[in-house]
């Protein structure tokens, strides 16, 4: 693709602002490891000698705001990826900007979306129940259907009890601060979604302590964790489908380490459930370890076709949860609809577990494709794939060049992934056809040859 000169300063500019800004806030909190960063010692002495001894000047809070340009550069290069309004939706297939782009980056993974009876059972709720709860839990938000959700689930995923929360993100929050205090640890893969890495900060901030562990590897986990004290309390916590790779995490070693140095075990199952395991019960289930798994929480957004957050678990730690979690206490409610269709989409996951095998079968179609024209992708067993660009700049034109010709995925660039791994991670649902997926690829395969990614 050539640039014009207006393009070509604006993407130079935007990759000094993009360097500029990943290493600013890298400063406070480096995304990409996940890890909070505290200044030092000799950092904070020298910091306040230089207080001191400097001019003292006005700082505008704002003032990083107005330097904050990486955005409009790449929207000024016309290769703007984010925020692009959806004007219609019926799952595989959206509308954006009056054109009909086929979705390959939803977390609709089971097509829910669009499903009659889910949007009906919605419907239904607003009728009976109005728009919203407005109070918590804890107060005047507990709806009827709140507690039928929460039955159910904890039903369905073989746990004694299950708590709401407003979304999958607040969930996190909800348990970790909650559960692991002061003396305690939190022992967390370092490619753990942000709202874990969000709900570690929290519990630090609130005197629990954290250990990370290299990604998926056990024996560094065993590395860490035997360093900690034995009398001191421990969570585990780890995605059971990473969230960017579609990594599955080790459970069985992990549920064996967790035995040997008696900690607790957390499994985020967002990409999880109603993917892998029986009947789409998650990463538990997929191991046959569901009783060894303490608690497993997720969220609506994915398979479940609406807007809120889950834990499960043993009776007397989700009633801790219940009366303790600040994140519930002091937050509303989800709303009736959002309760209701995700009530719809359970019920039609148990009745129709066929869905499950269909989204799998379109992932590995696709899988296969990939590889077969010559892609680097991150392999796997989920319904997400990433695709391996290895540059922020050919990422973003490859994004374009699939947009414009009517595909939809999403661009990972650094520092949000390590350089090297910038990435298209395309995700499939259950409801696409042989014809969605075959564009999907063939759009894929051109622009791949436009950019030199594959011959
Ligand atoms: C692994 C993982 N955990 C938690 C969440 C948060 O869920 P929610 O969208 O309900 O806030 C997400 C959503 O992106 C996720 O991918």
């Amino acid at each position: 693709m050539s640039l014009r000169v207006s393009e070509k300063s604006s993407l130079s500019n935007w990759r000094k602002n993009m360097t500029d800004w990943a290493v600013s806030f890298k400063g406070m909190f480096n995304w990409r490891n996940k890890e909070v960063i505290y200044p030092t010692k000799e950092k904070k002495k020298s910091a306040a000698i230089t207080k001191k001894e400097a001019p003292q000047k006005p700082v505008d809070l704002f003032e990083k705001c107005y330097n904050f340009t990486r955005a409009d550069d790449v929207k000024a290069a016309g290769l703007y990826p984010y925020f692009r309004a959806i004007e219609e939706n019926e799952g595989p297939v959206v509308q954006i900007e009056g054109r009909k782009i086929i979705m390959a980056g939803s977390n609709n993974y089971l097509g829910l979306t669009a499903h009659p009876k889910v949007k009906e059972a919605a419907i239904k709720a607003v009728e009976k129940y109005g728009t919203g709860c407005s109070g918590s839990r804890y107060l005047t938000g507990t709806l009827d259907l709140h507690n039928e959700f929460e039955s159910r689930m904890a039903k369905f995923m073989g746990k004694e009890a299950c708590l709401l929360f407003s979304t999958g993100y607040q969930t996190a929050q909800g348990i970790l601060p909650t559960l692991v205090q002061r003396g305690e640890y939190i022992v967390t893969d370092k490619d753990n979604h942000a709202s874990i890495v969000a709900g570690v900060v929290m519990a630090k901030g609130m005197s629990a302590d954290f250990v990370r562990y290299k990604h998926n590897e056990m024996n560094d986990l065993e590395r860490v964790i035997k360093r900690l004290p034995l009398e001191a309390g421990k969570l585990i916590v780890t995605d059971g489908v990473f969230s960017t790779s579609g990594n599955i995490v080790d459970l069985p070693n992990l549920v064996t380490i967790a035995k040997k140095y008696n900690a607790r075990i957390l499994v985020d199952d967002a990409h999880a459930v109603g993917v892998i395991g029986k009947g789409g019960r998650g990463t538990a289930s997929y191991f046959n370890l569901v009783d060894e798994v303490d608690l497993t929480f997720g969220t609506f957004s994915k398979t479940f076709a609406s807007l809120g957050g889950f834990v499960v678990g043993a009776e007397r730690i989700i009633n801790y949860l219940k009366h303790h979690s600040s994140a519930l206490i002091f937050s509303a409610s989800p709303t009736p609809a959002s309760v209701a269709a995700a009530i719809a989409a359970l019920e039609i996951l148990e009745a129709e577990p066929e869905r499950i095998d269909k989204l799998i079968a379109n992932a590995n179609y696709m899988r296969k494709g990939f590889k077969k024209a010559g892609f680097k992708i991150i392999d796997g067993k989920t319904a997400i794939i990433p695709v391996i660009i290895g540059d922020d700049m050919l990422a973003f034109q490859l994004w374009k060049e699939l947009f414009d010709n009517g595909v939809f995925v999403n661009v990972f660039i650094s520092p949000g992934v390590p350089p090297g791994l910038q990435m298209m991670r395309t995700s499939y649902m259950a409801t696409h056809e042989k014809e969605h997926l075959d564009q999907i690829l063939d759009t894929f395969i051109k622009a791949g040859k436009k950019f030199g990614l594959v011959a």
